[in-house]
C-alpha cells in the first residue's frame, strides 16, 4: 500500500520506517529539513536502539522516502498517518494541538482525491471528530476526507521492536471502509496474531490516554509506597517484588525511585485532567494531579536526599550525576527527573558534573550550567556523592572498587533502586536509596535537613 507519515520524530519516523519495512511504500513529511536529510540518508536523527539498519535497509530499496512538501504526500496517497507532536501547552497543562491542525488545514488545501486520515498522536477524547468538521469545511468541493484514530503504544527505546511488535492495535473509525484499511495496513502483524480492537474514535483516543495515566499511577503508587517505606525503615523493593508475584497486580512498571518524565507521560496525565475539566467530569481524574504531585515530590526528596549524603549543603560540592536522559536507551531529556534533580543541585550551588551515554548534547543544550563529561570516570573524578538518576545498564556494570578510588568521598545515591548496592557498599560505598533503609551509618535519611514542600516547580 502506498501511504504518508507526517511528523517524523520519535513517533513518525519510526511508525514510517516500521510501515516500509513490512512491505508498504511510504513517503514520510516534516517540516525540519535538517532532520529530513538525514532520514533521506538513510540515519535516525535521534537515538533509538535498530531505527539505524530499518531505514538504511527500506531507504536503499527505495521503499521509503523523505520529503519536506505536504503538497506532494497529499498527491502521494490516500492514506495518511499524522504523527506530529502534541506537547504541553505552554501556559497550561492542556495538549498544544497546533501542530496537529496545521496538518489538517495543510493537507485540506492540497487534497485532490479522497483520503483517510489517520491520526497516531495522543490527544484529547473529541479530537477526531473536530478534526473531521475542520477537514470536511476546508477540503476543495467534491472530495470526501475521513478521519480516524489509531493510537501508539511504543517505548522509545524500544519503539522499533512495539512497531513491529505490538501488544495491540485499536483503530477508531466510523465507516466499515476505514477499518478494512487500517486492517490491510497492519495485516502482517494481524496474522501474527496481535490483537484487533475496532472501535469508535473517541474511544480509541481515550484507550491511549487511560493507557498512559495507569501506567503512571502504577509508578506514583510505588513512589507514595516508597516514602513510607522511609519512615519506618521498610524496602520497598521487597514490597515491589511481593505484591507484584500477585498477577492481578504485576512486577512491571512497579519500580520506585526518581519517577516519571519523558515527552509522554507528564504531559499526557496533565491533558487528560484538563480535557476532564473542559468535559465536566473533572472529579472523575481527579487523583491524576496527586499522581502528577507523587511524581514530582521524587526530584524533590533526591535532592534532599542527595544534599544529606554531603552533610546538609550542597555549596562547593562535587557531585557526579550519572544519567540524563529520561530512561535508559534514549538521547530524550524532555521532562527528564534527572535533568531536573541536576539543575536544582547546579542552583544549590554544588558543582555538578553529568555523563550519560547518549543524552550529552540534548543535556547541554537544555540545561547549559552544569559540566558534561564523556567518561563516567571524569565526572566521578573527585566528586563527594555519585547519584545514579538514569538506569542505563552500563552503570550496573561500573567497578565500585575502581571508582571509590577516584572520588574524594565514596557516597552514593541509587535513585532507580536498580545497582547492585551490596557490591557497592563492600567496596567502601556509603549508599543510599529511595525507599529502602541505608545500608552504611550516615546521617538519617528519614529525617530530612530541610522540610520538603509537596510540590515541585519544574
Ligand atoms: C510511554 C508508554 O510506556 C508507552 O506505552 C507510550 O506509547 C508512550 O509513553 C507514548 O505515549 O508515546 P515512554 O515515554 O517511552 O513510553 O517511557 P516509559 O517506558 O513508559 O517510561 C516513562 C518513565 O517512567 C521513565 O522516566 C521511566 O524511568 C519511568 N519509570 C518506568 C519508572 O519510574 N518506574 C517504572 O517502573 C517504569
Amino acid at each position: 500500500m502506498r501511504l504518508t507519515v507526517i511528523g517524523t520524530g520519535y513517533l513518525g519516523a519510526v511508525h514510517a520506517a516500521c510501515m516500509a519495512e513490512i512491505g508498504h511504500d511510504v513517503l514520510g513529511i516534516d517540516v525540519d529539513a535538517r532532520r529530513i536529510k538525514a532520514l533521506a540518508e538513510g540515519r535516525a536523527p535521534f537515538f533509538e536502539p535498530g531505527l539505524d539498519e530499518v531505514l538504511a535497509r527500506n531507504v536503499a530499496s527505495g521503499r521509503l522516502r523523505f520529503t519536506t512538501c505536504l503538497r506532494e504526500a497529499a498527491g502521494f496517497s490516500e492514506l495518511h498517518f499524522v504523527c506530529v507532536g502534541t506537547p504541553q501547552h505552554g501556559d497550561s497543562p492542556a495538549a498544544d494541538l497546533s501542530h496537529v491542525d496545521a496538518v489538517i488545514d495543510g493537507l485540506a488545501l492540497h487534497l485532490r482525491q479522497d483520503a483517510l486520515v489517520v491520526g497516531k498522536s495522543t490527544v484529547p477524547v473529541g479530537t477526531a471528530e473536530r478534526l473531521t468538521a475542520r477537514l470536511a469545511a476546508h477540503v476543495p468541493t467534491g472530495i470526501k476526507a475521513e478521519v480516524a484514530w489509531n493510537p501508539e503504544f511504543l517505548r522509545q527505546g524500544l519503539a522499533v521492536h512495539d512497531t513491529l511488535r505490538p501488544d495491540r492495535l485499536v483503530a477508531g473509525v466510523t465507516t466499515a471502509r476505514a477499518d478494512a484499511v487500517l486492517r490491510a495496513v497492519y495485516a502482517p502483524m494481524l496474522t501474527a496474531g496481535v490483537p484487533y480492537i475496532s472501535t469508535d474514535p473517541a474511544t480509541a483516543e481515550l484507550v491511549k490516554m487511560a493507557a498512559n495515566s495507569f501506567l503512571a499511577t502504577k509508578i506514583s503508587f510505588i513512589n507514595a509506597m516508597a516514602e513510607v517505606c522511609d519512615t519506618v525503615g521498610a524496602d520497598v523493593v521487597t514490597l515491589a517484588d511481593a505484591i507484584g508475584h500477585d498477577p492481578r497486580i504485576g512486577r512491571r512498571f512497579l519500580s520506585a525511585g526518581l519517577g516519571f518524565g519523558g515527552g509522554c507521560l507528564p504531559k499526557d496525565l496533565r491533558a487528560f485532567a484538563a480535557r476532564a475539566q473542559e468535559l465536566g467530569v473533572d472529579h472523575a481524574v481527579s487523583f491524576l494531579r496527586q499522581v502528577d504531585e507523587i511524581n514530582l515530590h521524587q526530584r524533590w526528596r533526591t535532592v534532599t536526599a542527595a544534599r544529606d549524603l554531603v552533610g546538609g549543603d550542597l555549596v562547593g560540592h562535587r557531585i557526579a550525576v550519572l544519567g540524563a536522559t529520561f530512561k535508559p536507551d534514549s538521547d530524550d531529556v524532555r521532562d527528564s527527573p534527572s535533568l531536573t534533580v541536576a539543575a536544582e543541585l547546579h542552583r544549590q550551588g554544588a558543582e555538578v558534573r553529568v555523563h550519560d551515554p547518549q543524552g550529552i548534547e540534548n543535556a547541554r543544550t537544555a540545561l547549559p550550567g552544569p559540566h558534561y563529561e564523556d567518561e563516567v570516570s571524569e565526572a566521578c573524578r573527585d566528586a563527594d556523592a555519585v547519584l545514579h538518576l538514569t538506569e542505563w545498564s552500563e552503570y550496573r556494570s561500573l567497578d565500585p572498587d575502581a571508582l571509590a578510588a577516584l572520588v574524594h568521598t565514596p557516597a552514593l545515591l541509587d535513585a532507580r533502586n536498580s545497582l547492585d548496592t551490596g557490591r557497592w557498599v563492600s567496596a567502601g560505598w556509603n549508599v543510599r536509596a529511595l525507599g529502602r533503609p541505608a545500608t552504611a551509618p550516615y546521617p538519617d535519611f528519614r529525617k530530612p535537613s530541610v522540610t520538603t514542600p509537596r510540590t515541585w516547580q519544574p
